[in-house]
């Protein structure tokens, strides 16, 4: 199994640039199943999640050509297949994004259910009620959810229980070809939200409100192909920050808007850093000390999910004690176990960790358990004394490209060892 080896201890320095974002991408190439034709999405990461969506909906029927680095050409003229498998789906959640726009298209959908993962139970309920709000039959059968639509989904006013950001989605690409009007309350707000609903609307669909919490989309009778650029990775980027920070740098981020990184650029200010807001950047120079700050996570425009794991490695280290609270997934602190492998001080009671900091940490091998816990634990031993180890590290590979050399070039201590190496 490869592993990433670091040695702590390097102040990180100098410019590192965002790539596409993970989160933006995915629900981009699932609309392009929404109307045949010929489209070219641009800046799109190279990802092991993003070789997964091209994989199903080639599985589809799709034709999907890497043109260039980071160009893909999608051809969904001869999309016919409406079956999702298993297989791909237990690989990538996100692969439900294919429920809304495969039924609109065929009207049809039998996807495989995504089943708990690591990081909570992560039900669909909400893309299914708000699918069946707009006309669909769904049944679930040998851990498949099968839909059907007679004729064009029915346009409905729609209220999310939970606010789902890929449920949004799901519903946002339904309700483009409904008849009538279709109106999502308590809906996500995610830029990643605002991305899909101009791409939509760019193939046609009318969409409205996008960013707010209520989405009224008008149905349309008929899509058209078009062209994307995906925007920066808000979480790269701030995992990049958060790497500034932890080694005591001063690195400047390019290519982000730092509005979309303000949740986390207000904690790392209030921890003791001097954020400078570029236009399209933002500079995190640290001071030296870490002061503690107390992290809730919160849906868009709150401090990310998906930043959680990393603020914590940050506050392993600083001057006291910090409280985190999680409110979005129920089971997303795998990361505390390792961190604690190197030293770190963090009890936790149900949703909340309290992370008491440590004068240092010590570098330990460590085995990433998902995504963004990878993510903390190289943050961490980027900062740990001696070497740190990181194994499972297909878990960063899903979701953060080159990571290893975006580091390296400010200064980072890194490689990727192969599986089977002696050392
Ligand atoms: N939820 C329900 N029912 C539903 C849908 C969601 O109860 O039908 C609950 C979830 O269990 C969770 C909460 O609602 O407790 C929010 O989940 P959401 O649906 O918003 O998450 P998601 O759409 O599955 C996306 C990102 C995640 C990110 C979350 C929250 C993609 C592909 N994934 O997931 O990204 O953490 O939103 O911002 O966009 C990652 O990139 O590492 C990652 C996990």
């Amino acid at each position: 199994m490869d592993r990433v080896v670091i040695n702590g201890g390097a102040p990180l320095r100098g410019e590192v640039a965002v790539s596409g974002a993970k989160n933006a991408a995915l629900p981009i190439f699932t609309a392009t199943l929404l109307a045949g034709g010929e489209y070219e999405l641009s800046n799109i990461p190279d990802l092991q999640d993003i070789r997964t969506i091209a994989l199903l909906i080639e599985k589809l029927g799709a034709k999907v050509t890497r043109t260039g680095g980071s160009t893909y050409t999608i051809n969904s003229e001869n999309v016919s297949n409406h079956q999702a498998p298993y297989d791909l789906v237990r690989t990538m959640r996100a692969s439900c994004l294919v429920l809304g726009p495969l039924t609109a298209r065929l009207g049809r959908a039998r996807v495989s259910l995504p089943g708990g993962c690591a990081i909570g139970e992560r039900p669909i309920d909400q893309h299914l009620k708000g699918l069946s709000a707009l006309g669909a039959d769904i049944k679930i059968d040998h851990g498949y959810v099968d839909i059907k639509m007679e004729g064009r989904f029915k346009g409905a006013s729609i209220v999310m229980d939970v606010i789902t950001v890929t449920g949004t989605m799901n519903l946002m690409m339904a309700a483009t070809l409904a008849e009538g009007s279709t109106v999502i309350k308590n809906a996500a707000k995610e830029p990643e939200v605002v991305a899909l609903a101009v791409f939509l609307n760019d193939m046609g669909a009318k969409i409205d409100g996008a960013g707010s919490d209520t989405v009224c989309i008008e149905g349309v009778r008929h899509l058209h192909a078009a062209n994307a650029r995906i925007i920066p990775d808000r979480i790269e980027a701030g995992t990049f920050m958060v790497a500034s920070a932890i080694t005591g740098g001063d690195v400047t981020i390019t290519g982000i808007d730092p509005l979309l990184v303000r949740s986390l650029s207000d904690k790392l200010s209030q921890s003791g850093c001097v954020i400078s807001e570029l236009k399209t950047g933002a500079r995190v120079k640290s001071t030296g000390s870490i002061r503690p700050v107390d992290v809730t996570t919160a849906e868009y425009p709150g401090f990310p999910t998906d930043m959680q794991a990393q603020i914590m490695a940050l506050m392993t280290l600083a001057d006291g004690a910090s409280v985190i609270t999680e409110s979005i997934f129920e089971n997303r602190f795998m990361h505390v176990g390792e961190l604690r492998r190197m030293g770190a001080d963090i009890s936790v009671s149900g949703a909340t960790a309290t992370v008491r900091g440590v004068s240092s940490l010590s570098g330990a091998p460590l085995m990433a358990t998902d995504l963004r816990a990878s993510a903390s634990l190289i943050l961490a031993g980027l900062a740990a004394k001696g070497e740190t180890t990181v194994s499972r590290i297909y878990h960063l590979d899903r979701g953060y490209e080159h990571i290893e050399a975006k580091l390296k070039r400010i200064g980072a201590s890194i490689s990727r060892e192969k599986a089977g190496k002696a050392r």
